[in-house]
């Protein structure tokens, strides 16, 4: 068994971990993610302890299945193309995409999460680990920045400040000729409400930077263009319970619960000055 002392933010990978493992186990499963399950078995953490409630599995999956649907077609499009998998956690995301040759993948964390992501799963051609924050400027610069970039950020913004995270975001513009970013977000409102989630307390996780719209996502450079967004509570699944899907028939009469939780693609071009 793997010791793991995680805390704070790098902890809510956790849930995530604990949730798609528990999918994986499910006859009718989202994301088929056994690997995930695999390594739940073998790390010394009392998962009962982590915050999840009945139904996240299934919310946690369908988020994941998402953002690989949205990489997926990315790299269909850019066969030769750069992806940076920000704030990876013990997500299995390249094993589970799969990757062509063309494709140079970054998992970047911090490096306590990096290093047991090595303990856990196996190395893979065309996937390199960085263990770093993203916020830190200094290991985008060592990535050749020669190719399209498809950025996948999953449950990672609400925990940077507004200002890193606008700062990274520009950084990345300014590093790669096009590209997009796939991402999940949470509202203002959103962030307040974590306080009352139970896997952020349970992690003695902060949240910070909540957006609510496409149009302030857009703000931060002229040159992101919004492609589509959509709210968390449109992922629809037989099996999340009756309250979430009851909640989620009323958000769509009232925008501030519909925004609460957005998944986001944005587009990257040169800007017309060159
Ligand atoms: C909710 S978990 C999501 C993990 C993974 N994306 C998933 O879906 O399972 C948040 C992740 O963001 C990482 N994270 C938060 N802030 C970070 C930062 N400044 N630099 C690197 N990683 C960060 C945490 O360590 C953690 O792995």
């Amino acid at each position: 068994m793997t010791k793991v002392k995680l805390a704070g933010e790098k902890a809510t990978l956790l849930p995530t971990l604990y949730g798609r493992a528990l999918d994986s186990q499910s006859p009718d499963s989202i994301l088929h993610d056994t690997m995930a399950y695999d390594a739940v078995q073998q790390i010394e953490v009392d998962f009962s302890t982590v915050g999840l409630r009945r139904g996240d599995d299934t919310a946690i999956a369908l988020r994941a299945r998402c953002l690989d649907d949205w990489a997926r077609e990315f790299l269909a499009a850019h066969p030769e193309c750069v992806v940076l998998h920000l704030g990876c956690g013990l997500d299995t995301r390249v094993y589970r995409i799969d990757p062509g040759p063309g494709v140079r993948w970054f998992d970047v964390d911090y490096p306590e999460v990096i290093e047991l992501r090595g303990q856990l799963f196996p190395d893979r051609d065309g996937c390199t680990a960085i263990g770093a924050s993203v916020t830190d400027p200094m290991w985008l610069a060592e990535i050749k920045g020669d190719l399209p970039v498809l950025v996948v950020a999953e449950g990672l913004f609400m925990y940077l400040r507004e200002d890193e995270g606008k700062d990274l975001v520009r950084r990345v513009l300014d590093h790669f000729p096009s590209g997009q970013f796939v991402f999940d977000g949470l509202s203002r409102r959103g962030t307040k409400l974590q306080k009352l989630n139970k896997a952020v307390q349970a992690a003695k996780a902060t949240v910070h930077w909540g957006f609510d719209s496409c149009e302030e996502l857009e703000a931060i450079d002229s040159r992101l263009r919004c492609v589509s967004s959509m709210s968390a509570f449109d992922l629809d699944n037989d099996r999340l319970p009756t309250g979430f899907r009851m909640t989620a028939k009323v958000s769509k009469v009232f925008t501030g619960m519909r925004n609460l939780a957005v998944f986001y693609r944005m587009d990257f071009q040169p800007s017309a000055s060159g």
